[in-house]
Protein backbone atom coordinates (compact mmCIF):
# COMPACT_ATOMS: atom_id res chain seq x y z
CA UNK A 1 0.00 0.00 0.00
CA UNK A 2 1.25 3.58 -0.94
CA UNK A 3 0.99 6.16 1.88
CA UNK A 4 0.30 9.72 1.02
CA UNK A 5 1.92 12.63 2.65
CA UNK A 6 0.32 15.97 2.28
CA UNK A 7 2.24 18.01 5.20
CA UNK A 8 6.23 18.38 6.45
CA UNK A 9 5.00 16.16 9.65
CA UNK A 10 3.39 13.32 7.80
CA UNK A 11 6.08 13.11 5.34
CA UNK A 12 8.64 13.26 8.46
CA UNK A 13 6.47 10.64 10.43
CA UNK A 14 6.37 8.64 7.71
CA UNK A 15 10.08 8.93 5.86
CA UNK A 16 11.39 7.29 9.37
CA UNK A 17 9.52 4.30 8.70
CA UNK A 18 11.33 3.47 5.41
CA UNK A 19 14.11 0.80 5.99
CA UNK A 20 17.28 0.66 4.12
CA UNK A 21 18.58 2.51 0.89
CA UNK A 22 15.93 5.31 0.09
CA UNK A 23 15.35 6.11 -3.78
CA UNK A 24 13.59 9.53 -4.76
CA UNK A 25 11.55 10.54 -7.97
CA UNK A 26 10.47 13.83 -8.21
CA UNK A 27 7.54 15.06 -10.72
CA UNK A 28 5.03 17.22 -10.90
CA UNK A 29 2.17 14.67 -11.66
CA UNK A 30 0.15 13.46 -14.47
CA UNK A 31 2.71 10.51 -14.72
CA UNK A 32 3.29 8.45 -17.41
CA UNK A 33 5.13 5.48 -18.31
CA UNK A 34 8.48 7.70 -18.72
CA UNK A 35 7.16 8.43 -14.40
CA UNK A 36 6.98 4.87 -14.51
CA UNK A 37 10.67 3.88 -15.46
CA UNK A 38 12.18 6.14 -13.14
CA UNK A 39 10.17 4.59 -10.23
CA UNK A 40 11.47 0.65 -11.47
CA UNK A 41 15.33 2.27 -11.92
CA UNK A 42 15.05 3.94 -7.82
CA UNK A 43 13.37 0.60 -6.96
CA UNK A 44 16.31 -1.05 -8.41
CA UNK A 45 18.54 1.08 -6.55
CA UNK A 46 17.20 1.24 -3.24
CA UNK A 47 15.05 -0.70 -0.81
CA UNK A 48 12.21 1.45 -0.92
CA UNK A 49 11.00 4.28 -3.58
CA UNK A 50 9.58 7.51 -2.38
CA UNK A 51 7.72 9.46 -4.71
CA UNK A 52 7.24 13.56 -4.86
CA UNK A 53 4.45 15.25 -7.07
CA UNK A 54 4.54 18.56 -6.71
CA UNK A 55 3.79 21.47 -10.06
CA UNK A 56 6.36 23.95 -8.54
CA UNK A 57 5.22 27.64 -9.17
CA UNK A 58 8.64 28.92 -8.98
CA UNK A 59 10.08 27.29 -12.24
CA UNK A 60 7.29 28.52 -14.59
CA UNK A 61 7.51 31.71 -16.31
CA UNK A 62 4.53 34.46 -16.75
CA UNK A 63 2.56 33.43 -19.93
CA UNK A 64 3.48 29.51 -19.49
CA UNK A 65 1.31 26.46 -18.56
CA UNK A 66 1.25 26.78 -14.97
CA UNK A 67 -2.75 27.00 -14.58
CA UNK A 68 -3.59 24.33 -17.40
CA UNK A 69 -0.36 22.10 -16.24
CA UNK A 70 -2.63 18.45 -16.05
CA UNK A 71 -3.52 17.56 -12.55
CA UNK A 72 -4.62 13.70 -12.39
CA UNK A 73 -3.84 12.61 -8.75
CA UNK A 74 -5.56 9.63 -8.83
CA UNK A 75 -4.28 7.93 -11.90
CA UNK A 76 -0.58 9.45 -10.24
CA UNK A 77 -1.85 7.30 -7.22
CA UNK A 78 -2.67 4.08 -8.71
CA UNK A 79 0.54 4.30 -11.18
CA UNK A 80 2.54 4.90 -7.66
CA UNK A 81 0.61 2.09 -6.17
CA UNK A 82 1.37 -0.63 -9.29
CA UNK A 83 5.08 0.34 -8.95
CA UNK A 84 5.31 -0.50 -5.63
CA UNK A 85 6.08 3.00 -4.15
CA UNK A 86 6.01 3.30 -0.70
CA UNK A 87 5.42 6.94 -0.18
CA UNK A 88 3.73 9.72 -2.02
CA UNK A 89 4.66 13.37 -1.25
CA UNK A 90 2.16 15.59 -2.90
CA UNK A 91 2.29 18.94 -0.95
CA UNK A 92 0.67 22.10 -1.61
CA UNK A 93 2.34 25.00 -2.37
CA UNK A 94 2.02 26.41 0.83
CA UNK A 95 3.38 23.46 2.21
CA UNK A 96 6.15 23.45 0.07
CA UNK A 97 6.63 27.62 0.14
CA UNK A 98 5.01 28.48 3.73
CA UNK A 99 7.03 31.94 3.76
CA UNK A 100 5.77 32.66 -0.02
CA UNK A 101 8.43 32.90 -2.77
CA UNK A 102 11.57 32.05 -1.43
CA UNK A 103 13.58 35.11 -0.92
CA UNK A 104 17.20 33.01 -0.95
CA UNK A 105 17.29 30.68 -4.07
CA UNK A 106 19.79 28.45 -5.77
CA UNK A 107 21.64 29.93 -8.63
CA UNK A 108 22.22 27.29 -11.21
CA UNK A 109 24.63 29.14 -13.02
CA UNK A 110 26.33 29.64 -16.19
CA UNK A 111 24.15 26.60 -17.82
CA UNK A 112 21.12 28.22 -16.38
CA UNK A 113 20.84 30.57 -18.60
CA UNK A 114 21.63 28.66 -21.72
CA UNK A 115 19.47 26.76 -24.38
CA UNK A 116 16.00 25.61 -22.08
CA UNK A 117 17.26 28.57 -19.50
CA UNK A 118 17.39 31.51 -22.36
CA UNK A 119 13.93 30.92 -23.69
CA UNK A 120 12.77 30.38 -19.57
CA UNK A 121 14.27 33.40 -17.85
CA UNK A 122 14.78 31.85 -14.42
CA UNK A 123 13.43 28.01 -15.12
CA UNK A 124 16.39 26.24 -13.75
CA UNK A 125 16.87 28.43 -10.66
CA UNK A 126 12.76 27.32 -9.86
CA UNK A 127 14.07 23.97 -10.76
CA UNK A 128 16.65 23.79 -8.36
CA UNK A 129 15.55 25.43 -5.96
CA UNK A 130 12.57 22.97 -5.42
CA UNK A 131 15.10 19.91 -5.94
CA UNK A 132 17.34 21.10 -3.09
CA UNK A 133 14.56 21.51 -0.93
CA UNK A 134 12.30 18.00 -1.78
CA UNK A 135 16.17 16.93 -1.00
CA UNK A 136 16.31 18.50 1.90
CA UNK A 137 12.87 17.52 2.85
CA UNK A 138 13.25 13.78 1.48
CA UNK A 139 16.46 12.77 1.92
CA UNK A 140 17.18 10.23 -0.32
CA UNK A 141 20.56 7.82 -0.68
CA UNK A 142 19.45 7.80 -4.69
CA UNK A 143 17.56 9.96 -6.48
CA UNK A 144 16.45 9.15 -10.30
CA UNK A 145 15.85 11.55 -13.19
CA UNK A 146 15.06 11.25 -16.78
CA UNK A 147 17.37 11.78 -19.89
CA UNK A 148 14.31 13.41 -21.42
CA UNK A 149 15.09 16.54 -19.60
CA UNK A 150 18.96 16.42 -19.83
CA UNK A 151 19.87 19.81 -19.29
CA UNK A 152 17.89 20.05 -15.99
CA UNK A 153 19.53 16.22 -14.95
CA UNK A 154 23.15 18.20 -16.04
CA UNK A 155 22.38 21.20 -13.77
CA UNK A 156 21.02 18.71 -11.16
CA UNK A 157 23.89 16.87 -10.92
CA UNK A 158 26.02 20.20 -10.72
CA UNK A 159 24.09 21.52 -7.68
CA UNK A 160 24.23 17.86 -6.10
CA UNK A 161 28.31 18.20 -6.57
CA UNK A 162 28.46 22.42 -6.21
CA UNK A 163 26.42 22.25 -2.69
CA UNK A 164 27.28 18.71 -1.37
CA UNK A 165 24.19 17.29 -0.87
CA UNK A 166 25.98 13.81 -0.67
CA UNK A 167 23.34 12.09 -2.82
CA UNK A 168 23.57 9.71 -5.45
CA UNK A 169 22.00 10.58 -8.46
CA UNK A 170 21.52 8.52 -11.39
CA UNK A 171 19.53 9.26 -14.92
CA UNK A 172 17.19 7.09 -16.92
CA UNK A 173 17.03 6.95 -20.20
CA UNK A 174 13.87 8.90 -22.72
CA UNK A 175 11.22 6.43 -22.70
CA UNK A 176 8.94 7.03 -26.04
CA UNK A 177 5.49 6.34 -27.53
CA UNK A 178 5.93 3.75 -30.51
CA UNK A 179 6.09 6.13 -32.74
CA UNK A 180 9.13 7.97 -31.21
CA UNK A 181 7.63 10.86 -29.87
CA UNK A 182 8.72 11.30 -26.18
CA UNK A 183 6.55 10.94 -23.75
CA UNK A 184 5.54 14.07 -21.90
CA UNK A 185 2.23 14.85 -19.84
CA UNK A 186 2.40 18.24 -22.11
CA UNK A 187 1.90 16.18 -25.00
CA UNK A 188 -1.98 15.84 -23.43
CA UNK A 189 -2.36 19.36 -25.10
CA UNK A 190 -1.54 18.31 -28.84
CA UNK A 191 -4.29 17.84 -31.13
CA UNK A 192 -4.39 14.74 -33.62
CA UNK A 193 -2.51 17.01 -36.38
CA UNK A 194 0.00 18.71 -33.55
CA UNK A 195 0.93 15.42 -32.60
CA UNK A 196 1.78 13.58 -36.01
CA UNK A 197 3.40 17.16 -36.87
CA UNK A 198 5.36 16.90 -33.44
CA UNK A 199 7.20 13.41 -35.00
CA UNK A 200 9.58 15.22 -36.53
CA UNK A 201 11.32 16.27 -33.51
CA UNK A 202 12.13 12.34 -32.74
CA UNK A 203 12.91 11.85 -36.50
CA UNK A 204 15.74 14.96 -36.83
CA UNK A 205 17.12 13.85 -34.25
CA UNK A 206 17.53 10.37 -35.30
CA UNK A 207 19.92 11.79 -37.66
CA UNK A 208 22.29 11.71 -35.49
CA UNK A 209 23.42 15.36 -37.25
CA UNK A 210 23.29 18.96 -35.96
CA UNK A 211 22.71 19.93 -40.25
CA UNK A 212 20.42 17.28 -41.08
CA UNK A 213 18.48 17.89 -37.87
CA UNK A 214 17.87 21.31 -38.54
CA UNK A 215 16.94 21.23 -42.12
CA UNK A 216 14.06 18.31 -41.24
CA UNK A 217 12.81 20.97 -38.64
CA UNK A 218 12.92 23.79 -40.45
CA UNK A 219 10.71 21.69 -43.55
CA UNK A 220 7.63 21.14 -40.96
CA UNK A 221 5.46 24.18 -41.68
CA UNK A 222 3.43 23.16 -38.09
CA UNK A 223 6.35 23.32 -36.18
CA UNK A 224 8.50 26.19 -34.78
CA UNK A 225 12.42 25.70 -33.64
CA UNK A 226 12.99 27.75 -30.26
CA UNK A 227 16.66 26.15 -30.72
CA UNK A 228 18.96 23.04 -32.19
CA UNK A 229 22.25 22.30 -30.74
CA UNK A 230 24.75 19.65 -30.68
CA UNK A 231 26.82 20.22 -27.13
CA UNK A 232 29.48 18.24 -25.78
CA UNK A 233 28.18 15.34 -23.62
CA UNK A 234 30.08 16.32 -20.29
CA UNK A 235 30.84 19.99 -20.43
CA UNK A 236 27.53 21.03 -22.61
CA UNK A 237 30.32 23.20 -24.48
CA UNK A 238 30.85 23.29 -27.97
CA UNK A 239 32.23 19.58 -29.32
CA UNK A 240 35.68 19.74 -29.61
CA UNK A 241 38.07 17.21 -31.69
CA UNK A 242 38.20 15.30 -28.40
CA UNK A 243 34.38 14.93 -27.43
CA UNK A 244 33.16 11.22 -27.43
CA UNK A 245 29.84 11.63 -27.04
CA UNK A 246 27.57 14.77 -27.93
CA UNK A 247 24.12 15.45 -26.97
CA UNK A 248 21.72 16.69 -30.07
CA UNK A 249 18.85 19.30 -28.34
CA UNK A 250 15.99 20.13 -29.82
CA UNK A 251 13.37 22.72 -28.32
CA UNK A 252 9.85 23.83 -30.43
CA UNK A 253 6.68 25.08 -30.71
CA UNK A 254 3.37 22.68 -32.12
CA UNK A 255 0.84 24.90 -31.64
CA UNK A 256 0.64 26.41 -28.54
CA UNK A 257 2.68 23.32 -26.71
CA UNK A 258 6.46 23.33 -25.99
CA UNK A 259 8.32 20.35 -26.57
CA UNK A 260 12.18 19.38 -25.54
CA UNK A 261 14.04 16.52 -27.03
CA UNK A 262 17.21 15.22 -27.07
CA UNK A 263 18.99 11.92 -27.86
CA UNK A 264 23.03 11.08 -27.10
CA UNK A 265 25.51 11.08 -30.34
CA UNK A 266 28.73 8.96 -30.93
CA UNK A 267 31.53 11.59 -32.20
CA UNK A 268 34.47 10.32 -30.83
CA UNK A 269 35.30 8.24 -34.08
CA UNK A 270 36.47 11.73 -35.26
CA UNK A 271 39.90 11.80 -33.22
CA UNK A 272 40.64 8.19 -33.63
CA UNK A 273 43.37 7.52 -36.41
P1 LIG B 1 8.33 16.18 -14.68
O1 LIG B 1 8.28 16.87 -16.00
O2 LIG B 1 7.07 15.62 -14.10
O3 LIG B 1 9.38 15.01 -14.81
C1 LIG B 1 9.70 14.24 -13.68
C2 LIG B 1 10.86 13.34 -14.03
O4 LIG B 1 10.46 12.43 -15.06
C3 LIG B 1 12.08 14.11 -14.58
O5 LIG B 1 13.27 13.53 -14.06
C4 LIG B 1 11.95 13.90 -16.07
O6 LIG B 1 13.18 13.99 -16.77
C5 LIG B 1 11.40 12.48 -16.10
N1 LIG B 1 10.74 12.19 -17.39
C6 LIG B 1 9.76 12.91 -18.00
N2 LIG B 1 9.44 12.36 -19.19
C7 LIG B 1 10.24 11.27 -19.34
C8 LIG B 1 10.42 10.27 -20.37
N3 LIG B 1 9.68 10.29 -21.49
N4 LIG B 1 11.34 9.31 -20.18
C9 LIG B 1 12.10 9.29 -19.05
N5 LIG B 1 11.99 10.19 -18.06
C10 LIG B 1 11.08 11.17 -18.19
O7 LIG B 1 11.04 17.41 -14.45
C11 LIG B 1 10.18 17.77 -13.65
O8 LIG B 1 8.94 17.16 -13.56
C12 LIG B 1 10.40 18.91 -12.66
O9 LIG B 1 11.25 19.85 -13.24
C13 LIG B 1 10.96 18.44 -11.30
C14 LIG B 1 12.34 17.78 -11.44
C15 LIG B 1 9.98 17.46 -10.62
C16 LIG B 1 11.12 19.67 -10.36
O10 LIG B 1 9.92 20.35 -10.21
Amino acid sequence: MTRVARTRAELAELRRTLPGRVGVVMTMGALHDGHAALMRAAAGLADSVLVTVFVNPLQFGAGEDLDRYPRTFDADLQMCEREGVAVVFAPGVDVVYPYGEPAVRVSAGPLGDRFEGAHRPGHFDGVLTVVAKLLNLTRPDVAVFGEKDAQQLALIRQLVRDLDFGVEIVGVPTVREPDGLAMSSRNAYLSADERAAALVLHRALSTGDLGAARAMLDAEPAVTVDYVALVDEETWMDPSESTDFGRLLVAARVGKTRLIDNVSVRLGTRHVG
